[in-house]
Order: C-alpha cells, then structure tokens, then sequence
C-alpha cells in the first residue's frame, strides 16, 4: 500500500454534513404479483446526484437500491431474481435463515439475462434484515454502485412500537461514496484496497437529505450500508435515544444511548422522541458531520410511548456459557493481504464443519499486524448467534440480543455462539467488502 492511497482513505473518513435540500427518499415497498411471487430485477439507472452530469447507477427495480421486501413469520416466500445488467450477479439475504440454495452466496450465480427463483419459508422472529449482491470478488463493486435493499419480517406482537412506514418508521440505510471528475461511481478509479470511503454521505440513496418528523416518538431502522465505513451515531443535542432491536431481533428492553456505533452490514432500530425537542436536532456521525437533519412539524399521529412491556425473550444459558470453544477463527491483514486462518477464500475448499442444529461456540481473533490492525465487521451467512463475551467481558447491553454482524477491533477475542437451522454451505467473512474481495472469507458446511 503506497503512501498515495493512505492519504487518499484519510481524507475520505470525514462526510460531508448534509445542506439538507432534498426530502429524504423512502423506499417503495414490494409487492407480489397475482400469484404471489416477488420480483426483483439488478439493472442499470442513472441518478443526477449533481445538475452537471447525472451519475451511472445499479438498482433493484430502479435507479438506486431496491424495494423493501416485508414478510412475515411462517410466511413462504417465492422470489423470482432477475439479472438485467450485462456482468453476473447474486442475491444474498442478509441475515435470513434459509437453506443454501436460497442464500445467494458467491456459488448461486445468475447470469446476465438470466432469472432464478428461490423460495423459502420465514422462520425466524422480526427483525429488519437487508439484501445485496455476492458475486465472486465483485461484491465491493456491485454494492457501490447501488444495489441493496432492505427486508423487514413483521410479527404483529410488536402493534406499541410506532409501525406506520414513512411517518413514524422510517428506514435509513447509511452509505458514503465518492464521484469522479466527471460525477461517476467509477469503481476503478475510486476504490481502496483497504476499503472503500466517500465523503459524500448519501441515505436511502438522498444526497444531501432532510427528514420531515412530527413530534412524536419515531422509530428508525438503521442500517450501515456502507462498504468500508464504520459509523458512531449520535443527535447533535446529545440527547438520548433508545436502541430496541439488534440484527436480528428486538431487545429485551429500550437501551437508553447517547451514541451508536455501526459497522458495515450492522443494523439498528431506535427510538426518538420528538416531541422532546424546541431546537433543530439531526444525526450527526463521528461528533462532526451532521448527515440528517431533521424538521419536527406538523399533527401527531401516534400515541405511542417508550414500551414498558418485554421486546423479547433473548437469553444467554448458562450452559451456552460453559461450552467449549469449538473453532477458532483467526482474521489477519489489511488491504490486499487479508486472511482468515491463514488462507485467501478457495470456493472449492471447506473450511469448517458443523452440524444442524448443534449450538457451537466460535472463537474470533483479530490478530494486529505491524501496523495496529483495523476493526473488521465479522459475519456469518444462514444463521442468528449470540455473543457471549468480548475480551472475556460482557458485552455492552446492545449487543444482548441476536446477531449476524459484529465489529472485532485490533487485538480483541469474541466468542459467540453459533447454531444453523439449515444445511448446506454457508459463507463467514470480514464485511468490509473490499476485504471480504480480497479473500477475507471462508465456508462453513452444516450438514
Ligand atoms: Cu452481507 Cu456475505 O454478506
Ligand atoms: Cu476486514
């Protein structure tokens, strides 16, 4: 890595504050056709982010990201993937429970002009999961250029919490990007091999957004879309917000923060009172960029106030707890020389074994190299774990809830616990997606 690209990341790592000229985009919700089936298309768009030039894109079913897909618990679920743009393509679920064939990982290729249908059956408990390519070394790329979406499983045991889409929840996905000269997302020109950073902060693919509230307690669900990016969130006024739910579920209980911290593939859904607020407040990343304002006008329209009752039933058994470490994943390296154990991602190879429904505990180490080392965002596809301890200490209540993302700093050991409900082969891997590009990935097979 040369002195050039160094500077060229840091100089990236501050966004731009929003000028907040433009409405926040809320994405459409997808609905099935007459026989129930969803379809998704990959395609190429255009978006004129600037008034010079308008900015070649990728989207699902539009310019810029996707649909958001909104199932319930039990529900089967047919979803027909075509791929409109001219180089191959996955679809990968992120943070779904379902078999291999429907997982979309770097093995379930559809090629351009080519459709695939995958169905499966939800079972899992609500939670907002999200969608994104997986190619082969061209996921960084593909994200980049905007293909992504959310997923939410709905219960209906949640009916406190405010749930009116686009007024009282509010879906944020979080990316940053940087244009070229000529106002392109030339991947090629742009990219890092340590990860990706813009210093433009986009959400739900707005530049320069603004979010109209009413004074009322809001829900958002946030996730960090980002390639690289790892953000610390918090309200320009410092005031508390309450995070309810994990990636993969609600916690117990609110967990009253004043800052929330976010790595790339990571979601949260908060709380934020509104009608709390006389002075203008927005979110603000890393104490400096205030990348969404927020205007608290207009009617109320919920009554909703911070649940009292249970979220969940998350626990942490004792005998989880004592059982043995069973794998031991060691991550290493930074920009093009990552690896996991070791080795660089051979599609042919299995790395690890696992049986169905056995609970395992994996042991993740972020061995520093002579440079520090960096935080990587550790995921596993197929499966929701837990995280039993971080350097041998509880982990902060955030994180008591279920999981399929997590950041691991320089030097830090996490153990978690792991089950498959699923057989097949399921990737694990460092969700900067340059890095996961550059082999920082290996396969587990449940059988
Ligand atoms: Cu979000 Cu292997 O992916
Ligand atoms: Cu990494």
């Amino acid at each position: 890595m040369d002195g050039m690209m160094m500077a060229m990341n840091q100089e990236n790592d501050v966004l731009k504050s929003s000028t907040g000229v433009n409405e926040l985009a809320i994405p459409a919700i997808l609905q099935p056709d007459i026989d129930g089936i969803y379809h998704i298309t990959a395609q190429q768009g255009e978006i004129p982010f600037f008034a010079q030039q308008p900015t070649q894109t990728y989207g699902y079913n539009g310019n810029f990201l996707g649909p958001v897909l909104r199932f319930t618990n039990g529900e089967k679920i047919t979803v027909k993937i075509t791929n409109a743009l001219a180089e191959e393509t996955t679809l990968h679920w992120h943070g779904l429970e379902v078999a291999e064939m429907a997982d979309g990982g770097p093995h379930q290729v559809i090629a351009p002009q080519e459709s695939k249908t995958v169905s499966y059956t939800v079972s899992q408990q609500a939670a907002t999961l999200w969608f994104h390519p997986h190619p082969l070394n061209k996921t960084a790329e593909q994200v980049f250029k905007g293909l992504a979406g959310l997923v939410y499983i709905d219960d209906d045991q949640h009916n406190n919490l405010p749930n009116t889409y686009g007024v009282d929840d509010i879906p944020l996905i979080l990316q940053d990007r940087n244009f070229t000269d000529d106002f392109q997302l030339d991947y090629s020109k742009l990219k890092n091999d340590d990860g990706t950073k813009g210093q433009y902060s986009l959400i739900n693919g707005t530049l320069n957004p603004v979010l109209h509230v009413r004074p009322q307690l809001t829900r958002l669900r946030i996730l960090n879309g980002s390639n690289a990016r790892n953000y610390t969130l918090h309200l320009s006024n410092r005031a508390t917000f309450y995070q309810i739910a994990t990636d993969g579920g609600f916690l117990n209980e609110p967990v009253a923060m004043q800052s929330l911290k976010l790595s790339p593939a990571e979601r949260a859904e908060i709380l934020i009172d509104f009608s709390q607020f006389n002075e203008p407040v927005a979110l603000v990343n890393d104490m400096m960029s205030e990348i969404l304002p927020f205007t608290i006008a207009g009617e109320v329209t919920n009554n909703k106030t911070l649940p009292t009752e249970p979220l969940n039933n998350f626990a942490i058994t004792d005998e989880e707890r004592q059982l043995p470490v069973n794998k031991k994943i060691e991550l290493y390296g930074m920009a093009d020389f990552v690896e996991i154990n070791g080795k660089k991602f051979d599609p042919e190879r299995i790395d690890e074994t696992q049986k169905i429904h056995v609970t395992e505990v994996w042991e993740i180490y972020n061995k520093p190299d002579m440079m520090g080392g960096m935080v990587h965002p550790f995921h596993i596809h197929g499966t929701q774990f837990k995280i039993l301890s971080r350097n041998g200490e509880t982990p902060p209540a955030n994180e008591y809830g279920w999981k399929d993302t997590f950041a691991i700093a320089s030097d830090e050991r996490v153990k978690i616990a792991v089950t498959f409900e699923h057989k097949g082969i399921y990737m694990y891997h460092c969700h900067n997606l340059e890095h996961e590009d550059f082999g920082m990935m290996a396969q587990v097979k449940v059988d």
